[in-house]
């Protein structure tokens, strides 16, 4: 299968691989797994004051198209409302990767970690003074 310039780009120089302090308030973390393949990524975003995304880091464990997918997402949430980030969809990161049927699941685990991310830091947000270190 041949993979897409931007895919390869993606997958060899990832962005924003890395992790978080979980429990950090402002930070919002997604696990998600993918069933058609047992692939897992984890996604994490970091708000400021005013719930722009300021800072993004993931880590995957899956194929060549996760790791891309995820590469991009953190890159294309940055400097994002919350609102603005869930609007993003697997059809925006599949078409930018030009990545191929059998690998749209990829796109679509990167659109479920970043539902899930903004979710987890929307339920602490409500709950931050129970955050006890
Ligand atoms: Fe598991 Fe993609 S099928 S790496
Ligand atoms: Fe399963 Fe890419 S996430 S093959």
């Amino acid at each position: 299968m041949a993979y897409s310039d931007k895919v390869l780009d993606h997958y060899e120089n990832p962005r924003n691989v890395g992790s978080m302090d979980k429990n950090d308030p402002s930070v919002g973390t997604g696990m998600v797994g993918a069933p058609a393949c047992g692939d897992v990524m984890k996604l994490q975003i970091k708000v400021n004051e005013q719930g722009i995304i300021e800072d993004a880091k993931f880590k995957t464990y899956g194929c060549g198209s996760a790791i891309a997918s995820s590469s991009l997402v953190t890159e294309l949430i940055k400097g994002k409302s919350l609102d603005q980030a869930m609007e993003i969809k697997n059809s925006d990161i599949a078409e930018e990767l030009a990545l191929p049927p059998v690998k749209i699941h990829c796109s679509v685990l990167a659109e479920d970690a970043i539902r899930a991310a903004v979710a987890d830091l929307k339920a602490k947000q409500g709950t931050k003074d129970e955050q006890a270190a």
